[in-house]
């Protein structure tokens, strides 16, 4: 039995924390050729890939996602929240700036990239008002947010673990977006189906005004995402094993 827990362990040990070797590591402050892999991996891995601590990024599941809660100030009018929600397409996503990778580690990573198209579907519950007008309704929904650009900052510390290798340690991530346009559709609006689809008409035209009230829930959801994907791969993978000699 135990033989056969070191024999396993022993032929696991080279594949953890590796980049594989389809994957042409870098020079360590080459950005170009470092958002060229990072999209590579994104591209080659929609599933995730083990050795590396990266999750799957095809479908992303999530559980109780406030995106915008009323204020007392009055700063925000809409309870909308998603008791489930899954979101795909951020496997489809180019990196094409990755700011601050160099041989020592930084403070401050910094990713630049745009998403073309990401789908979210889910169970919601909303209440309020929005466009000045009282709202309500509790159902399933679609929303489609297309050319979605992401500029993240990344604050990492100096993670020295026994194996004599540097960790990133990621401190916080902030993310802002941008997208080009939105396509909402709520189902079950104010439990009446014709209400509801003038409503979400009304919604679509006006999709920017609904973006700039959901935006700060939304980018907040995506700073937590974003951290927990890459505080799993700096767990894993050793800093300077990222980039070559
Ligand atoms: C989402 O939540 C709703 C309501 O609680 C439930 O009916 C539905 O089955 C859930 N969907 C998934 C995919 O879990």
């Amino acid at each position: 039995m135990w033989l056969i827990v070191l024999v396993c362990c022993l032929w696991m040990a080279p594949s953890l924390g590796q980049l594989p070797p389809e994957i042409e590591k870098c020079k360590a402050g080459d950005s170009i050729c470092i958002a060229e892999t990072v999209t590579r991996i994104l591209r080659l891995y929609p599933n995730g890939l083990s050795s590396i601590g990266l999750d799957a990024l095809d479908s992303i599941g999530f559980e109780n996602v406030v995106v915008s809660r009323m204020e007392p100030d009055g700063h925000s009018t809409l309870d909308l929240s998603f008791h489930n929600l899954t979101v795909i397409g951020f496997a489809d996503s180019t990196v094409t700036e990755a700011k601050g990778f160099e041989a020592d580690l930084p403070r401050v990573l910094e990713l630049i990239g745009w998403i073309p198209l990401l789908k979210l579907d889910g169970f919601y519950e909303m209440r309020g008002s929005l466009l000045t007008m009282p709202i309500h309704g509790k159902g399933q929904a679609q929303v489609e947010i297309k050319e979605c650009r992401v500029r993240c900052k990344v604050r990492v510390l100096e993670d020295l673990r026994g194996d004599g290798k540097v960790y990133a340690g990621i401190a916080k991530v902030k993310c802002l977006l941008d997208v080009q346009g939105m396509h909402m559709n709520f189902d079950n609006l104010f439990n009446n189906p014709d209400m509801s689809e003038a409503m979400n008409v009304v919604a679509n035209t006006k999709w920017l005004e609904i973006w700039h009230t959901l935006r700060r829930g939304i980018t907040s959801a995506v700073d937590r995402l974003v951290e927990s994907i890459l505080k799993r791969v700096a767990n894993k993978l050793p800093y300077d094993d990222f980039y070559r000699d």
